[in-house]
């Protein structure tokens, strides 16, 4: 049985046929919406690469089904930006070296995004340590990332 789901990805209208109903929103992402930006790390919650927004929330895209994405908003990394513009999570990591190899980045900056919206920092590293501990990073640029969501949030 093929299930039709309508989504807003990026701004943009999505009308996605799915024949498996346990697509996750990470494989409609890359494989089907060729967004490749959102990384597969463990594919099973616990490292935080796939991080995306639905709806201005975190979540593991690979723990989400595309199907119970009807009518939802989401946000990659590919939209944050403004033409040229970087967003200023970006433009922050960046500037605070925030990243190494910067294959985690994406789920970082969209987590940090989600993180920093939700209004409840106030500067403090503490929460930016907590807040982010679902986005491991390999390479252990931990310090450079928690100083990029602390200038970002200022
Ligand atoms: Fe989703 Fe690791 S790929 S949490």
């Amino acid at each position: 049985m093929t299930l039709s789901i309508h989504l807003t990805v990026n701004g943009a209208a999505q009308d996605v046929a799915l024949d498996d109903p346990r697509v996750t929103l990470l494989d409609l992402l890359r494989e089907r919406l060729h967004l490749t930006g959102t990384k597969k790390g463990c594919d099973r919650g616990q490292c935080g690469a796939c991080t995306v927004l639905v709806d201005g929330r975190r979540v593991n895209s690979c723990l989400t089904l595309a199907a119970s994405l009807e009518g939802a908003e989401v946000l990659t990394i590919e939209g944050v930006a403004r033409g040229d513009e970087l967003h200023p999570v970006q433009a922050a990591f960046i500037a605070n070296d925030g990243f190494q190899c910067g294959y985690c980045t994406p789920g970082q900056i969209m987590s940090a995004i989600g993180l920093i919206s939700e209004g409840r920092l106030d500067g403090d590293p503490e929460r930016v340590r907590e807040g982010m501990s679902g986005n491991l990073c390999r390479c252990g640029a931990y310090a450079g990332i928690t100083n990029a969501v602390l200038e970002a949030e200022a």
